[in-house]
């Protein structure tokens, strides 16, 4: 059987990135596979979060998850804290993976920064947690962006080792699913860093909730480059901004970079951002509305949440359980 699982943290707005990046796909696997979808706020907690803004944000990801196409009575979509066997399973696999496996991961070394000493022990041992989200219901596909590649290669290694050191044949290797191109979506200030919402500037980035003015002002001032659009993409080597807005293009519109080059070589720029606002505000439009009308409605997200939540427990609570046999811990008979 053929179990999805992924997750997404719950810490301030969407953007084009995660939807092009991940809740796009999200959508198209959702016919394909079982799938759980989780509103990580465990791991959000791994750096601080004002706890009002965490419940805000927890059911704005969860309207935009909605809102993005995720059908909720076919997908398990839910939020982490409501399923104690994540945490559970992951104080197991802190006892299961290894210091230096850890000390690799070089997200925590971007994260922590120089201020290492001052870091959380729950943002250290992130990776873990991952792991269980994956493992506490065997799940088979995880997609990952390639900054989560690493972590996912974690879980592979901790799930191995738990079957080694228990000799037993339990936990499958869970695979990545990289899906389809385009899928990094860079800054508009600055083609070179992926687009973040932890960046300071707002115009570096598209919210998912952004009217078609806004929109079109991020865009009008994307940084680019005087050069005219190529007639292939090999004319976009080493002009990052330039690639990046194309790349853009191709993803909302559904084509290849080859088909846009082809269709825009030798438009300026000026003219293929009006094309590109055109295109944008189409895809974004009705869903940053439906995110509006779902998160002025917390009883609905709240409602869904726990009947994800209900529904993951039915899954992982026997797994959990077959886990703590193998372990050796006693339970109620
Ligand atoms: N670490 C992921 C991120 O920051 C979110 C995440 C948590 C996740 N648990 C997961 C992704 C399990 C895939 C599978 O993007």
């Amino acid at each position: 059987m053929e179990r999805i699982f992924s997750g997404i943290q719950p810490t301030g707005d969407l953007h084009l990135g995660n939807y092009l990046g991940a809740l796009r796909n999200w959508v198209k696997l959702q016919s394909e596979y079982e799938c759980l979808y989780c509103v990580v706020d465990l791991h959000a907690i791994t750096v601080w979060q004002e706890p009002d803004e965490l419940r805000a944000n927890t059911r704005e990801v969860t309207a935009g998850l909605i809102a993005a196409g995720l059908n909720p009575d076919t997908n398990i979509i839910f939020n982490q804290s409501q399923v104690p066997a994540h945490a559970q399973l992951a104080w197991i696999f802190n006892c299961v993976a290894r210091l230096g496996w850890l000390n690799r991961m070089t997200q925590f070394k971007e994260k922590a920064g120089k201020n290492r000493e001052n870091a959380s022990v729950g943002l250290y041992a992130y990776p873990n947690l991952m792991a269980a989200d994956i493992l506490a219901y065997k799940a088979t596909h995880v997609p990952v962006g390639e900054d989560q590649k690493q972590h996912l290669e974690l879980s592979r290694d901790i799930a191995q080792k738990f079957n080694n050191d228990y000799k037993v044949d339990f936990f499958p290797q869970p695979e990545p699913l990289i899906l389809g191109p385009a899928t990094r979506v860079m800054s508009l200030r600055d083609g070179t860093a992926k687009m973040s919402k932890s960046d300071p500037s707002e115009n570096s980035r598209i919210n998912m909730t952004d009217g078609p003015d806004a929109i079109a002002k991020k865009i009008r001032r994307a940084k680019t480059d005087p050069d005219p659009l190529p007639e292939t993409p090999k004319g976009l080597e080493s002009r990052p901004e330039a690639a990046n807005l194309v790349g853009i293009y191709a993803a909302l519109a559904g084509k290849t970079p080859e088909e846009v080059c082809n269709e825009h070589a030798g438009a300026q720029f000026s003219a293929f951002k009006e094309a590109l606002t055109e295109v944008a505000v189409e895809v974004l439009g009705p869903i940053g509305g439906e995110m509006t009308r779902l998160t002025a409605d917390p009883a609905y997200l709240d409602k869904i949440l726990a009947g994800g939540a209900d529904q993951a427990r039915a899954i992982a609570d026997p797994i959990l359980a077959e886990i703590y046999e193998i372990v050796g811990f006693l339970t109620p008979a």
